[in-house]
C-alpha cells in the first residue's frame, strides 16, 4: 500500500505521565507514521474526562502530552497535532454515530470490561467511548489508524459504524479506515511483572530520571536464582524491558550473561538504568527546553486544531445533510 497518500490518525488520552508501555505500545508507531502520509495526532481530552474529573489535572495532563510528544520528535510541521476538544465537530458526528449503535455493541466491549475491573467508574462515557472514538477516526476520512493490540476492537467498531452509516444514508460518507497494529510488541511489564499500566501504579515513566528513574528500575520484580547460577533471560521482567532499549548486539551481549552465571539481577538493572538514560537522552534536553516555552506549545496546539477543524467540516457537511439535521449556522 501506497502510504504516501494516505490519511493517518490516532489518539492518545492524557491522563497521567507516560509511561514505557505507552511508548512502546503506541507513541514509537505515532512518530514512525509521521512521514508516511497526511498524519493527524491529537489529545484525545474528552476520552479523558470519563476518568480524569478535575479541570487542573485535565489541563496540566493536556500540555504535558504535547510537550512529551514534541519533545519525542513529533514534528507539528510534518503532521496536524491538536487537541480534540478543538474540533466540535466531533461530538457532533459521535452522537449521530451513536442513534447507529446497538446497545449490544457497546456491552461486548472489552477495554470497557476492563477499565471497569481496573477500578474505573462505570459511567455512560465509559461505557460509549468506542463511539467517540470512531467519531475522531472517521472525521477526517482516516485510512489508517497505528495503535496497540489492545485497540483492534475500537477499530473494528468504527469500521463497522461507517458502514452503517453508508448504508443507511446510501452513500460514500464515510471512509472505512485500517487498523495498524503492531502484534510484534509485548505488552511491556511494569515494576511489578503486570502489564505497565498507571491503573497498577507500576509504571516507569518516560521522563523519570535520577534517582526516581533508579528506584523504580531497581524495584523490578525478579526471583531469587543465587547471583552466580545462569537465568533465562526469557523468564525475567528486566530482560523483557533491556531488550526493548537495547540494540541487536547489546542484546546478543546481555543474553550471553545471563546464561553464563555470574550476573545478578543487580547487575542486569544497572544495564537497563544505563539503556534508558541514553535512550531518551536527547527527548529529556528537548523536554527541559520546551517546558520553559508554555506558549509555544499551546500555539501549535491552537494551529493544528484550526487545520484539524477545516478537515473535520468537509466530512460532516455532507453527513449533516444526509441526516436531516437542519443548522442555521457556520461552525468555524
Ligand atoms: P494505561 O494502561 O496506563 O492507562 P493507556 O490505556 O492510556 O495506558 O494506554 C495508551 C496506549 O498505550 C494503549 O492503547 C496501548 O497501545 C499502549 N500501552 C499502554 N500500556 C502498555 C503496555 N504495558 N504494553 C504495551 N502497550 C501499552
Ligand atoms: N482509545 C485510545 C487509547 O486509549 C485513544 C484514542 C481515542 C484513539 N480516540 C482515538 C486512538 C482514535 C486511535 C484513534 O489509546
Amino acid at each position: 500500500m501506497n502510504k504516501q497518500n494516505k490519511t493517518i490518525l490516532s489518539g492518545i488520552q492524557p491522563s497521567g505521565r507516560l509511561h514505557l508501555g505507552n511508548y512502546f505500545g503506541a507513541i514509537r508507531q505515532h512518530l514512525d507514521f509521521q512521514h508516511k502520509g497526511d498524519a493527524f495526532y491529537f489529545i484525545a481530552n474528552y476520552h479523558s474526562l470519563t476518568s480524569v474529573q478535575n479541570g487542573g489535572d485535565l489541563r496540566q495532563y493536556t500540555f504535558d502530552v504535547a510537550l512529551d510528544y514534541l519533545a519525542l520528535g513529533m514534528d507539528p510541521e510534518k503532521c496536524t497535532f491538536f487537541a480534540q476538544s478543538d474540533v466540535p465537530q466531533v461530538l457532533e458526528l459521535s452522537w449521530i454515530l451513536g442513534t447507529l449503535t446497538p446497545v449490544s455493541m457497546m456491552e461486548k466491549g472489552v477495554s470497557y470490561k476492563d477499565k471497569v475491573a481496573q477500578g474505573l467508574q462505570p459511567n455512560i462515557g465509559l461505557f460509549t467511548y468506542p463511539i467517540l472514538q470512531a467519531a475522531d477516526i472517521l472525521i477526517y476520512h482516516s485510512d489508517l489508524v497505528p495503535v496497540g493490540a489492545d485497540q483492534k476492537q475500537n477499530i473494528e467498531i468504527s469500521r463497522d459504524l461507517a458502514g452503517r452509516f453508508n448504508r443507511i444514508y446510501n452513500g460514500d460518507y464515510l471512509r472505512i479506515p485500517e487498523p495498524f497494529i503492531v502484534e510484534s510488541v509485548a505488552t511491556v511489564p511494569g515494576v511489578d511483572g503486570r502489564k505497565m499500566s498507571k491503573s497498577y501504579d507500576n509504571t516507569i515513566d518516560i521522563f523519570d530520571s535520577g534517582k526516581a528513574l533508579k528506584k523504580k528500575v531497581m524495584s523490578v520484580v525478579t526471583d531469587s536464582t543465587p547471583l552466580e547460577e545462569p537465568k533465562d533471560p526469557d523468564k525475567c521482567n528486566v530482560y523483557a524491558l533491556i531488550r526493548l532499549f537495547a540494540s541487536e548486539e547489546k542484546n546478543r551481549e546481555i543474553r550471553d550473561k545471563y546464561s553464563s552465571g555470574g550476573f545478578g539481577y543487580g547487575h542486569a538493572k544497572k544495564e537497563l538504568l544505563t539503556l534508558i538514560e541514553e535512550f531518551f537522552s536527547g527527548a529529556r534536553d528537548r523536554r527541559e527546553y520546551l517546558a520553559k516555552r508554555p506558549d509555544t506549545i499551546w500555539d501549535m496546539l491552537r494551529d493544528g486544531g484550526k487545520k484539524a477543524r477545516d478537515r473535520a467540516e468537509i466530512v460532516m457537511q455532507p453527513v449533516r445533510e444526509a441526516t436531516g439535521v437542519v443548522r442555521h449556522f457556520e461552525t468555524q
